[in-house]
């Protein structure tokens, strides 16, 4: 237990994400947040490109909960994004996200790469054995975000989120720093 307690502070992995590196559902969990970034991103930048990001919040607020539920349907998994200062309100973190999003932000101040920081664990959840997974979400070099989660956000776009989501968090933010993370579990 000890050595296992020791490994999860030096690597930030447990071990059961150590033993399972190559097991099925890691390698299922990759490929959907690879799927959700490759669906998500090319619409947020046609919005942006289309209509700037007043036009483009309206896409984040409809597309991303979309492509979430479709990519569940499809796989059989529950997929959804997190943060510690979540817009969304059903991106609120459990207790277990919560936990993983700091250690994230732990790993990020001590030199991490954002891009690098996955974490997996199965867990007992309501009597079932379930699968959690979670991938980092950066605010990357050269990336639309600022405009919508910075701290110099236009007056239009500013007024938009207030009237969307009054109880934002997601402000403030700057480059490099991580947004939140993609959240999937799955019942063994
Ligand atoms: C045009 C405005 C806009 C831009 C640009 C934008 N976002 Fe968002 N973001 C939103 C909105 C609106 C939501 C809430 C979506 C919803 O209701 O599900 C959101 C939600 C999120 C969430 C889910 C957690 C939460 O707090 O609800 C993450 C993670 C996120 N954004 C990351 C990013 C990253 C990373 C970028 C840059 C690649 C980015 N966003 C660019 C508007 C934007």
């Amino acid at each position: 237990m000890k050595i296992r307690n020791a490994l999860i502070l030096c690597l930030g992995v447990s071990l059961s994400g150590l033993s399972f590196a190559d097991s099925a559902e890691l390698n299922q969990a990759r490929e959907l947040a690879k799927q959700f970034v490759g669906q998500l991103q090319p619409e947020l930048g046609a919005a942006m490109k289309a209509g700037g990001p007043v036009n483009a919040i309206g896409v984040c607020q409809t597309k991303a909960p979309q492509i979430a539920q479709n990519l569940s349907a499809k796989s059989g998994w529950d997929l959804k994004r997190v943060s510690l200062k979540n817009r969304a309100a059903t991106a609120k973190a459990d207790n277990w996200e919560h936990q993983v999003l700091s250690r994230f932000d732990q790993q990020r101040a001590q030199g991490a790469d954002p891009a690098t920081l996955e974490y997996s664990e199965i867990v007992h959840e309501k009597g079932q054995k379930t699968f959690r997974y979670m991938k980092a979400i950066a605010i990357g070099q050269g990336q639309p975000c600022l405009h919508c989660h910075g701290t110099n956000i236009n007056e239009t776009v500013k007024q938009k989120l207030v009237e969307l989501y009054p109880q934002d968090k997601a402000t403030g933010y700057s480059e490099g720093q991580i947004r939140g993370a993609f959240s999937f579990k799955k019942v063994l």
